[in-house]
Formats: C-alpha cells, sequence, structure tokens
C-alpha cells in the first residue's frame, strides 16, 4: 500500500470516529445488532470465503463466522451496559466515579488460521465503545476481508443516519498490506489501541514499537496448549477432546493442543487409542463434508513441520503419522503424534502445524510443572473427575495461562469469557467479560456539590 493511500485511510477514520463518538452507545449497538442480522444472511457464504482463504473445513469456516454473530449479539447487549463505577469521596459533598469514553481509531491486526473470528471480537467491542477501525487482515486472507467489509457497508447503506453515511462506511477500514504497513501501524500515534493477533515474533517486533510512543497495545499470540490426563480421567471424553484440539483446523488455531501430558498407568492405553483414531482420520479437500482435516496453509508450513519431525527422529523419539498426503496436494499430511520422552526445546516451541507431543507424569505436580514450563501462556486444560486435582489445576500453584478449562480441551473456546493468555502470549484479553474496557478510556471523575472546598487527605491550606 502506497502510504499516502494510507495516510489518506487513517484521516478518514479519525473525521469518521469523530461523528461516531456523539452516538449514544445503545444507538452504536444497533449498527452492530444490524450487521449481526446481515451475518446471519451471509453465514454459508462467508464461512465458504473463510473455508476457501485459510482452507479449514467448511463446519470450522462457518463456526467462526457464528463466533463473529455471536459477538455482535455480546456487543448489543453490552451497548447498555458500559458501567463506570461510583465510589464513596471520603469529602463531604462529593461524589466520585468513572466515566467510560471511547478511544479513537483502533488498529487491529489478524491473522490467516482464524480470519473473521478474531477481528470480529475487536471490530464488535470497538464499535460499540464508539471508536473506528482500520483493519490489517493476513494477506492470505484479503477475500473474505473485503467480503466482511462489503457486509458492513451493505449494514450502513440501509441502516445509517444518512447525512454521515460516508463516514459510517469508513468505520472499517481495511488496509492491504504486509510487515511494512503493520510497522506504519505499530509507530502509528494517531492508532490509540493497537490489537495485534498473531505469533510470538509478531508480537515481539510490533508491541517495542507501540511502547515507544507509549501506546496501547493488545496481543493475542501464540500458545503451547496442554492437557493433562489424569488416572481419574473419563477416557472416552478425553479422546474426542484430544483429537477435536489437536488435529481442528490442521493444528493451526492458536489454542491448538500441542502437549498431552499423560498419568503413567493409563499412558499406553491412552496412546493406543489416539493411534488408532489418528490413522483413520479422514483428511482431504476441506469443503467436503465427510474430511475432518484440511490441509496446512501452504508448502513452507509443511516443510517447517517435516523439519521438526526429522529433528525428532534424530533425537530417537517415537513418531506415528505426520507423513505428507503428497496425492491429496501439495500441504495435505496425516497428523502426527510424537512420544517425547522429556520436555527438550523442541516441544516447548509452537509448530504451527498438527504435531501432538505425548508426555508421562508420576504425581500431579510434576505434570503441572511440565505443564507450565514452555514460554506461551494461552490455554490449558486437565481432564480428571478427581475434584482436589481439578481445584488445584485453577488455584495458584495450577495452570500459568490466561485459560483453564476442565473436562475440556483448550481449543473452542466461547465468546463470552475473556481471550487472551500471559507470558509469550501477549498478557492481552480480547473478546468477553469486561475486555471492552481495553477499547476506552477511563475518567475518573470528582464532584464537588457543596459549599466548601475540603482537599483530600485532609490537607489545609488556607491561602
Ligand atoms: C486463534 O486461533 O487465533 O478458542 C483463535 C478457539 C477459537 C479462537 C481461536 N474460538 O479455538
Amino acid at each position: 500500500m502506497k502510504s499516502e493511500d494510507y495516510n489518506k485511510l487513517i484521516g478518514d477514520s479519525i473525521k469518521a470516529q469523530k461523528e461516531w463518538k456523539k452516538f449514544p452507545a445503545p444507538a452504536r449497538g444497533q449498527m452492530i445488532r444490524q450487521f449481526g442480522n446481515k451475518l446471519r444472511e451471509h453465514l454459508v457464504s462467508l464461512g465458504k470465503g473463510v473455508t476457501r482463504e485459510s482452507r479449514k473445513i467448511l463446519v470450522e469456516g462457518i463456526g467462526e463466522v457464528q463466533e463473529v454473530i455471536d459477538m455482535c449479539d455480546f456487543a448489543v447487549g453490552l451497548s447498555r451496559q458500559l458501567y463506570g463505577k461510583t465510589m464513596p469521596s471520603e469529602r463531604t459533598n462529593h461524589r466520585l466515579q468513572e466515566i467510560w469514553n471511547p478511544l479513537g481509531v483502533v488498529g487491529v491486526i489478524t491473522a490467516f488460521n482464524f480470519p473473521v473470528a478474531p477481528w470480529g471480537w475487536n471490530f464488535c467491542l470497538a464499535i460499540v465503545c464508539g471508536n473506528s477501525v482500520v483493519w490489517k487482515p493476513s494477506p492470505k486472507t484479503m477475500k473474505v476481508s473485503y467480503q466482511c467489509k462489503n457486509i458492513w457497508d451493505e449494514t450502513v447503506d440501509k441502516y445509517c443516519v444518512k447525512e454521515h453515511k460516508q463516514d459510517q462506511y469508513n468505520l472499517l477500514q481495511i488496509v492491504d498490506g504486509h510487515e511494512t504497513e503493520a510497522i506504519w501501524m505499530a509507530k502509528d500515534t494517531r492508532i490509540n489501541l493497537l490489537s495485534a493477533t498473531g505469533s510470538c515474533e509478531m508480537g515481539k517486533t510490533l508491541a517495542p514499537l507501540v511502547s515507544a510512543r507509549l501506546g496501547k497495545g493488545l496481543y493475542e499470540l501464540g500458545g503451547n496448549n496442554a492437557m493433562i490426563v489424569s488416572q481419574y480421567a473419563n477416557l472416552d471424553l478425553a479422546v474426542r477432546a484430544i483429537v477435536f484440539s489437536a488435529v481442528g483446523t490442521c493444528g493451526q488455531r492458536c489454542t491448538t493442543l500441542r502437549r498431552l501430558i499423560i498419568h503413567e498407568s493409563i499412558y499406553d492405553t491412552l496412546l493406543e487409542r489416539l493411534k488408532k483414531s489418528y490413522v483413520s482420520l479422514p483428511v482431504g479437500d476441506p469443503i467436503k463434508r465427510e474430511n475432518l482435516v484440511g490441509p496446512l496453509i501452504n508448502k513452507e508450513a509443511l516443510y517447517k513441520m517435516q523439519n521438526v519431525l526429522v529433528r525428532c527422529k534424530e533425537k530417537g523419539y517415537k513418531i506415528y503419522g505426520g507423513a505428507p498426503l503428497t496425492d491429496l496436494g501439495d500441504s495435505y499430511v496425516r497428523p502426527a503424534i510424537v512420544e517425547a520422552p522429556t520436555q527438550c526445546t523442541l516441544v516447548q516451541q509452537e509448530t504451527f502445524a498438527p504435531i501432538l507431543y505425548a508426555m508421562k507424569y508420576k504425581t500431579l505436580n510434576e505434570a503441572i510443572e511440565i505443564h507450565n514450563d514452555v514460554p506461551q501462556g494461552l490455554s490449558s486444560c486437565i481432564f480428571t473427575n478427581n475434584v482436589q486435582e481439578a481445584e488445584t489445576f485453577i488455584s495458584a500453584t495450577g495452570s500459568d495461562c490466561g485459560i483453564v478449562n476442565i473436562n475440556i480441551g483448550p481449543s473452542g473456546a466461547e465468546i463470552g469469557g475473556a481471550f487472551g493468555g500471559e507470558k509469550d502470549t501477549g498478557g492481552g484479553r480480547e473478546s468477553g467479560s469486561d475486555s471492552w474496557q481495553q477499547y476506552m478510556r477511563r475518567s475518573t471523575v470528582t464532584t464537588n456539590y457543596g459549599k466548601d472546598l475540603p482537599l483530600a487527605q485532609g490537607i489545609v491550606f488556607d491561602a
């Protein structure tokens, strides 16, 4: 993108936001309500768009659009609940309260693996909170991004307040670019919040640029998510959760299950069941209903996966599956399970592919130690019917991740909770709960309705 086009786009975004912030939040919510209705009309075509470019299977493509629709519903309700607290003032006849106001322009950077859902989390919140959005999608998924933009424009066409039509189109603008444009956005003081989803490397490049200008950043980066399977687990449930979380989206979710920490007493049984399930997994064209695993995003991703498997082999690890399925196309692969005797650096890194490392443990403490001993901290889970184990896992001595599940796999979160994680995952929270607060600025307001001017901390200052 040319820099003058980028500058015009930001200028238009600022102008659009100046008008938009004047609307009451519930009126802004009504626009998102209509947008959600339009998305419902386009659910399947948009889902197909997601599948075409990100190459995930169609049910997942449609599920991702559903995630944006759910987010619209959430944001509509939220538009009447942007609550500020009122605190008791220590001074007589004073009121102390918080007021939330819009931030301005929100920059959103998203990745190929989830081309619409993380954008939806950000967009819906940003809009009801009174901001405009400048969206830089992954260059691999531009078409579906423009599909979303068209649906927004259709909504504006039908429901906007007439005199501000152009500004309302401009509440969503798309930056068609690569790393250079992402860096422009990170350095741009006109962007009041930069919300970036992608790899830890991407976050580590952009975050210092945002910090250098004392800007606000919100990062949802890589994960190296694990499941502890205890001797008290329901193995039927665990097997289903493992397979969905480890091979769904061909192992290319930030929430993908990458490490399996299994109690030694059930290790062989569980591994046998998984191996059986893996060999019969239908891999193929993601648009066809019978397939559960589509291809990796491209040849490079396949190459990276194969490279990691070669290194595992050199270490003498046992590998099941993982062979490229060249007769299907150039980036199809059978998902792999690797038995890792220890959690080496290979296991600690996130390989964005369907490789599931299996490890053994004896005590729950040992399992939690292995669990937390990775740089990332996104999602985690334990399968157990033992209440002490489950409570320990969610306690201060348990998982150090942002998402902590019991008897559910680490992927496939609902929008209602805050989504994100700790450590190299970046610390940001998007989507539900009180994540909206990041898209607004908080004003602490003290009002004196008395006839005197008492000072806080009892200071007497009689000039
Ligand atoms: C991502 O991979 O960046 O929890 C997002 C999940 C989805 C979102 C994944 N709801 O797996």
